[in-house]
């Protein structure tokens, strides 16, 4: 069943928030050889340039240590944007040709000196107003690099000219290292010039949540622990770890997933209705869910964490190793794939409900969604015909693979005798198909173009949420914790919390 909505076409009752020219600027991308810039970064930018949504006057400046010409890095990126892009091939050439490269060396800072000499000499010439530093770079070389940027010419004050650092994720790999490196970027630049990004936040159902909420009178009323029996937040990835031992033998489930993405999702479900759509008072009201999140106990800790490691098994159909298998991990880890977190929160409006948060890999399916499950009816008029079980209502907000909002209700099935039918109604953003949808990437770097940091974490946010994380980790990966590590078969869904068995 699908929603009326699909009938009312946009722009019909559509509004949209006026934005402003987007500056002319340079684009730095430091460790523009890796994984992320060739995956990510360097398309989006492609993406954007082609529906004439960057600035009209830009640069990107590839870095990195691998010596590479101009022409060789060019040609590197044609060959990557060049499959399946017939048609553009003008639009390629004149993308390409605003594209640089230049070899930075992290031993030697001359190497940064150079690079800002020559972005003195070409910004001018092309009336460019503004400098984004991307560091798309191991997280190891976030504090060296930030040193380096801040310390040379690339990131001298000018009037007119603004500076923007762009940081991935992980931000600190516990509550400690958050802080040391804070206090290195907050050396060299501001907090309002600091972009640490969540890309999850940039897709459309993530942003809309803010909208659904707080737009719609209808749900508002009902968000809380008088009708919301419990709340779901699942980040199912059928994936492995593909070749990112390295990265994931140090992080594991809690830090990939929980201290960023998890915690955001939760946020933004959780969270009061901001006074104003800001930047600060979203952030602020966001920074309060985290504030109020009960501390686990840590002597109780598996009635509130279920921890698993993927086993060998079958995705797709496709046999696939374990995690114990996979190239570069170590044969006896017990860093976990998995984790399921039952918090709680610690205000009026939430108290007593519990807030699930699952997220690992190789499960059964890629599946990201928040779902509400709302209580049922206090009393049941048909208890005498039905029984006294009437299923709840479920809103479920699908982020991945689909980006959909669907409620569940129930309704008589048609036909003479009383019998119940739990019918979904369904929002797809797909089946609109008014507006090309934007990739997160995409959302993200037009957001730091434009200096727009809603979508970003604050620092006191990153703090916070390791603050609650932190003393869970250090207990989970201390040896005496029996803490349990189930090995689930890659293609199942991992363990669950018997109260919450049956919902997927
Ligand atoms: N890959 C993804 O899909 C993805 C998704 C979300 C977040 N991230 C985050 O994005 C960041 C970059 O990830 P990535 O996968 O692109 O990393 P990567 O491929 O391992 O490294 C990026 C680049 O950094 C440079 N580099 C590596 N080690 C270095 C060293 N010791 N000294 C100086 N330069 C070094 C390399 O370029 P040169 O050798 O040319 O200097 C490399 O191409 C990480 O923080 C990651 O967590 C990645």
């Amino acid at each position: 069943m699908m929603a009326q909505e699909k009938e009312t076409k946009l722009p019909v009752g559509s509004s949209c928030i006026l934005e402003g020219p987007l500056d002319p600027c340079s684009i730095i991308i430091l460790g523009a050889t890796g994984d992320l810039a060739s995956k990510k970064l360097i398309p989006a930018l492609f993406k954007l340039y082609s529906n004439g949504a960057l600035p009209e006057h830009f640069l990107i400046c590839g870095c990195g240590r691998t010596p590479l010409s101009q022409g060789a890095f060019r040609k590197r990126l044609e060959a990557l944007l060049g499959e399946g892009k017939m048609g553009q091939v003008e639009k390629l050439t004149s993308f390409l040709s605003a594209v640089y490269y230049h070899r930075v060396d992290f031993d030697d800072p001359s190497s940064f000196d150079a690079l800002a000499s020559w972005l003195h000499e070409k910004e001018p010439e092309m009336g460019l107003k503004g400098r984004l530093f991307y560091f798309a770079l191991p997280p190891s070389l976030y504090a060296k690099s930030a040193r380096l940027v801040g310390s040379s010419t690339l990131s001298a004050r000018k009037e007119g000219r603004w500076l923007r650092l762009v940081v991935e994720k992980p931000f600190g790999h516990d509550l400690y290292s958050a802080r040391e490196l804070d206090k290195i970027l907050h050396s060299y630049f501001n907090e309002d010039e600091i972009f640490r990004i969540d890309h999850y936040l940039a897709k459309e159902t993530v942003q809309n949540i803010l909208i659904f909420r707080f737009t719609n009178s209808l749900f508002e009323p009902l968000w809380n622990r008088r009708y919301v029996d419990y709340v779901e937040i699942t980040a199912a990835e059928s994936i492995g770890i593909g070749n990112r031992a390295a990265y994931y033998e140090r992080a594991g489930v809690l830090r990939d997933m929980f201290q960023n993405h998890m915690m955001q999702l939760l946020a933004l479900i959780a969270m009061e209705p901001p006074a104003s759509f800001e930047t600060s008072t979203v952030r602020s009201e966001k920074i309060k869910v985290f504030q109020v999140l009960r501390p686990i106990p840590l002597d109780r800790i598996n009635d509130f964490l279920k921890l698993g490691q993927y086993g060998p098994g079958r995705v797709g159909g496709r046999p696939v190793p374990g995690y114990r298998q996979e190239p570069g991990v170590d044969p006896g880890s017990i860093v976990p794939t998995y984790a399921s977190m039952k918090v709680f929160l610690d205000n009026w409006r939430w108290q007593g409900v519990p807030f699930y948060l699952t997220s690992g890999k190789r499960l059964a399916e890629k599946n990201t969604h928040i779902a509400i499950q709302f209580k049922e009816v206090p009393h049941s008029m048909f208890r005498n015909v039905l029984g006294e079980h009437i299923m709840a209502n479920r809103l479920v907000i699908g982020i991945a693979p689909e980006e959909r909002i669907s409620l569940t209700f129930q309704t008589k099935a048609p036909g003479p005798k009383i019998c119940l039918r739990s019918v979904t109604m369904d929002f797809s953003y797909k089946e609109m198909g008014e507006a090309p949808l934007l990739d997160a990437y995409e959302k993200v770097l037009i957001d730091c173009i434009q200096g727009d940091q809603m979508l970003f974490w604050h620092q006191e946010g990153v703090e916070r949420s390791w603050a609650f994380l932190t003393p869970i980790l250090e207990r989970i990966e201390d040896p005496s914790c029996p803490c349990g590590l189930t090995i689930y078969e890659a293609g199942t869904w991992g363990p669950r919390f018997p109260e919450n068995e049956e919902a997927q």
